[in-house]
This record gives structure tokens, sequence and C-alpha cells, in this order.
């Protein structure tokens, strides 16, 4: 009998795609979208998520770890402006600071249940392999390497659109995009092996790179709201697969009541 429990509890544990909380977690806060202090109540339950979101939460074994957060690949091409014409592939990516995640405001909006979320990275460091083509800030480049980034105070603001659906009785949120925008206080970055072994140009580079790094933060503009971009969507899509959107919102309406009966149907024959 043991021996069956546990072996279901491992088939569970891996096999755990549907799975989904049940019961209120006492890490987040439940909030009425009705109520007036809404956006106060959310925006410390979002606060309360992303600090859990440290140590694990609790059953969600999809995502292996939020801070350091791996990614395999990211690939971006730009070339929509003189400054800038690149072509960067990142991989093997290790980014750190999402556990120090200042939360500063949390908006849903009743009308389709997306949100805009505000929130600060004090630190936010990125590494990883680089191979890019093109120019930064008018120098032209070729190489590959290794990058890293070292981002202070980073504030973002982040778009999600949600898609509303029921599983078990439950209202959950289906994260279908995150689109972000940020600014930050100050951007150190070093590039190795940029000119394939030219010590010399390298360090200039560097060097100009961090005594302009503005500029570098605005010609990197995409491939780094490219990255945060990715790893939010991850994590979000898993977070509010696992945990119904009922516990963060009580007054949250059903799929239904919200799209309306005939499109709800419709759309569930669709898809
Ligand atoms: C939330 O509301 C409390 C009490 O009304 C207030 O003291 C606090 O400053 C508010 N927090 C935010 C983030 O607005
Ligand atoms: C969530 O949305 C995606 C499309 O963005 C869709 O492929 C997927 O089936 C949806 N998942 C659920 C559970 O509704
Ligand atoms: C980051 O923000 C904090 C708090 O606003 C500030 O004290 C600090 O100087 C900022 N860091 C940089 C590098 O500007």
């Amino acid at each position: 009998m043991c021996r069956f429990i546990l072996l279901l509890f491992i088939v569970k544990s891996v096999y755990c795609q549907d799975c989904y909380l049940s019961k209120p977690p006492d890490f987040i806060d439940e909030c009425k979208i009705q109520e007036k202090n809404f956006i106060n109540c959310s925006t410390k339950s979002i606060q309360k998520l992303f600090d859990k979101l440290n140590d694990g939460i609790p059953g969600l074994n999809s995502i292996k770890s939020f801070d350091p957060f791996h990614l395999n690949r990211i690939k971006i091409s730009q070339g929509n402006s003189n400054a800038i014409n690149l072509k960067v592939e990142l991989s093997n990516v290790k980014i750190i600071g999402f556990g120090r995640t200042n939360v500063l405001e949390s908006i849903v909006y009743p009308k389709d249940f997306s949100w805009k979320t505000t929130f600060v990275l004090p630190v936010m460091k990125l590494q990883g392999d680089y191979n890019l083509i093109g120019r930064i800030l008018l120098i032209p480049l070729n190489g590959r390497g290794q990058v890293f980034l070292d981002a202070d105070n980073m504030t973002i603001i982040m778009h999600s659109k949600t898609r509303l659906y029921e599983k078990a009785g439950f209202t959950f949120y289906n994260v279908t995009n995150c689109d972000v925008d940020f600014k930050i206080d100050g951007l150190k970055s070093y590039f190795s092996n940029l000119f394939n072994g030219n010590k010399h140009l390298e360090d200039s580079t560097n060097k100009f790179f961090n005594d302009n790094w503005r500029m570098l933060a605005d010609a990197l503009y995409s491939v780094i709201t490219q990255t945060i971009e990715d790893v939010l969507l991850d994590v979000l899509k898993k977070i509010f697969h696992y945990i119904p959107a009922n516990f963060f919102i009580s007054d949250i309406p059903t799929p239904e009541e919200l799209y309306g009966k005939s499109q709800f149907k419709e759309k569930g024959h669709t898809e």
C-alpha cells in the first residue's frame, strides 16, 4: 500500500502538467477587483508571489530555478535605425536578480483581465555566450564569445495579455503574451573576444561601451526586452496554469461571464 502511494506520488510529480492548487495558498492574498483598494491589495499579493518563487512554489516543479534563471537561446535581428544594425544570438544564458524583485504596482483591467505590472530589479546580471554581427554605436562587430551585463535598478513595466479558462470549477489565467519596457540607472558590460582575439581593440571597445552605457542600452534594447519577456512569459504561464485566478481575485468572473456564452462556446469549438 505504502509503495503504491509512493509510486502514485512520483508519477504525479513527474507528470504534473495538469496539476493545480485546489486550496488558497497562504503565500498570496485574495483581493476583490470591485473594491477600491484593489491595486494596493494586488500589489502586495504579487510581491508575495515573487518572494515565494525564490524557494519555489510547493508542487510546481516545472520552474526549476527562478534566480538564477536559465534560458537556452535567444535570437534577435534589429536593423531599423542608423545606430543599430545588429544580429545577436545568446545561448546558455543565466540571469541573476529576479529573486529580489520589488513590485511597485499590479493593475488588473476588469474589461479583459489583462495586467500592467511595474517592478524593480535592484540588480540584474546576465551572462552567456554571444554571437553577433552588425554594428553597435557605429562600431562594426563580428564576433563570438562571452557577454556579461550588469544593470542597476532596472524598472520594468510589463503588459500581459490573458485569456480566462475554466478548469475543475476554477477560473484560470492563460497568460498569452508579455510585453516589457524598461529603464535602468546604469549598465556595466563586458564582451570577450569581440575582435577575434585582438585584445587592444577589444579592451578599448569594452571601455567605450561602459563610458556610453546609455547608448549601449538603447542598442541592446530589443535583446534585453526579448530576454526578459521570454523569462517572464515562461514563468507566468506555469504559475497561472497552476494557481487558480480565484485565489488572487476572489470575485473574478468565469470565462463564460466575461466573454459571453456564445463566444465562449464558439471559441471552445475552434480550439
Ligand atoms: C495600501 O493601503 C494602506 C492602508 O490604506 C496604505 O497605508 C499603504 O500605503 C497602501 N500601499 C500602497 C502600495 O498603496
Ligand atoms: C493558452 O493559449 C494558447 C495560445 O496562446 C493555446 O495554444 C493554449 O491551448 C491555451 N491553453 C489553455 C489551457 O487554454
Ligand atoms: C538605485 O536606486 C536606489 C533607490 O532609489 C538609489 O539609492 C541608488 O542610488 C540607485 N542606484 C544607481 C546606480 O543609481
